[in-house]
């Protein structure tokens, strides 16, 4: 297949990683990779190629021109602008939802609704547009405080805090840049990521992984796109899995193709395991970074076909996925600053060191190569370091020889990805 991987990231790095383990019977790669805007990382199996991502008109030039049978759209923000309507306009077969069912990300007022309509459980909700409103809300729920800008931040649109004054800050910010706000319930216990490949009838669930949002050790600092995951979920019920098909994937894929916007893609159900029962704290329209560099590494069904199928509207020919019995853990390594202002064009070394280990892959996040060709930190998520091993604590220790190998000046990353989790 010619595949167009549309995004920059270390998620995109993984998918593009993921096409390029499928071999033809002579032992050839079976695809012809190209990504936009892709990144050094991802330059290594894919032909890069410069387009504004959010402009469907561009992209799909851009598919036509290279022949693609199919394009994946990485990031929200071309499926919330509707790429995704453009390449299927154009006839090209396109992994991600329409603008209209990317909603269910780009608006947290839309996802309630869904889920209220599909009897999909979550946090109760009240949605603020005045200051007044939103000391309401906050009151009502009492602390600790969360609250949510509606529309897309790239994950760092929320805030859960002790201080009410806090919680009243960001909703005022977010009035005077113009979108209102979301006020919820705190839902407690351990969150959990599950992806859910879908082409807008057939739901297929992937393997549970765990996300690390906050900044520092021990889950205290600001709330970040991710710092690092693992999968799979020793501590999980063994049921979760289904649980989740019955109570949220499926409900809410069947709401979305009742109102007529049939979301097809992957459906990223955010939960938390709270001590009244599962309840959803986010929906997502697209692959969850970094969790999806976890999944992916253990996933041994190939993905482009599933992909593609899901794009064409065949993906229950898919019933059983196949899985790798090893753990992954992936540690981020995060730019100086992040997530708030970040130092851009410090030199990265010793990603070779660290892929000396065959168990080790580093993903390319933020990266550019200098005007000398010198790798440097271009974004605030710079690396992920991947590893695979028997178990999460092999998988986590051959992961931080991995980190130890990598040098960037000031540079951070978290000590404790998947510690308690190995533990058990
Ligand atoms: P979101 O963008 O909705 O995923 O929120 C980002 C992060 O904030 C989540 O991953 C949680 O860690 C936290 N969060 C969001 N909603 C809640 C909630 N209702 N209760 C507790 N924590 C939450
Ligand atoms: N890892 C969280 C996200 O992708 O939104």
């Amino acid at each position: 297949m010619r595949i167009l991987v549309i995004g920059s990231g270390g998620r995109e790095d993984a998918i593009v990683h993921s096409f390029a383990g499928d071999k033809t019977a002579q032992g050839q790669p079976a695809h012809q990779l190209h990504a936009a805007p892709g990144n050094p990382g991802i330059g290594r199996l894919a032909t890069l190629h410069q387009v504004d991502i959010n402009d469907g008109a561009a992209v799909t030039a851009l598919a036509e021109e290279l022949a693609a049978d199919l394009v994946v759209i990485g990031p929200e923000a071309p499926l919330v602008a509707g790429v995704a309507d453009s390449l299927r306009a154009a006839g090209v077969a396109c992994f991600g939802p329409s603008a209209k069912a990317a909603q269910l990300e780009g608006s947290k007022a839309f996802a309630k609704e869904i889920m209220a309509a599909a009897g999909v459980p979550t946090a109760a909700a009240i949605l603020a547009t005045t200051k007044e409103e939103a000391e309401k809300a906050l009151d009502q729920f009492g602390a600790p405080y969360v609250v949510k800008n509606d529309g897309l931040a790239a994950g760092k649109g929320v805030v859960v805090t002790k201080d009410r004054d806090q919680a009243l800050a960001h909703a005022e910010a977010c009035f005077a840049a113009g979108a209102p706000v979301v006020i919820e319930e705190y839902l407690d216990g351990p969150e959990i990521s599950l992806f859910c490949i879908t082409d807008g009838t057939t739901v297929l669930p992937l393997a549970p992984a765990q996300d690390f949002k906050r900044a520092l050790d021990g889950d205290q600092g600001p709330n970040t796109g991710g710092m690092g995951a693992y999968s799979p979920l020793p501590w999980a019920p063994s049921d979760l899995t289904d649980q989740v098909m019955e109570k949220v994937a499926r409900p809410t894929v069947a709401e979305m193709a009742r109102r007529g916007h049939p979301f097809a893609g992957v459906l990223y159900c955010g939960l938390a395991l709270t001590s009244r029962g599962l309840r959803v704290v986010e929906f997502n329209a697209r692959f969850g970074d970094p969790e999806t560099q976890v999944v992916l590494a253990r996933l041994k069904t190939p993905l482009a076909a599933m992909l593609l199928a899901a794009a064409q509207g065949h993906l229950s020919q898919f019933t059983e996925l196949q899985w790798s019995s090893q753990a992954a853990v992936t540690v981020v390594v995060a730019a100086e600053g992040y997530p708030g202002a970040v130092t851009k064009g410090g030199p990265i070394t010793g990603i070779e060191r660290a892929e000396a280990n065959d168990a080790v892959t580093v993903l390319h996040a933020g990266t550019a190569l200098n005007a000398d060709g010198q790798l440097v930190a271009a974004g605030g998520r710079v690396l992920n370091v991947v590893a695979l091993g028997r178990d999460l604590d092999a998988a986590r220790k051959r992961a931080y020889a991995g980190v130890d190998a990598i040098s960037l000046p000031g540079s951070h990353h978290r000590t404790d990805i998947a510690l308690r989790a190995s533990q058990l």
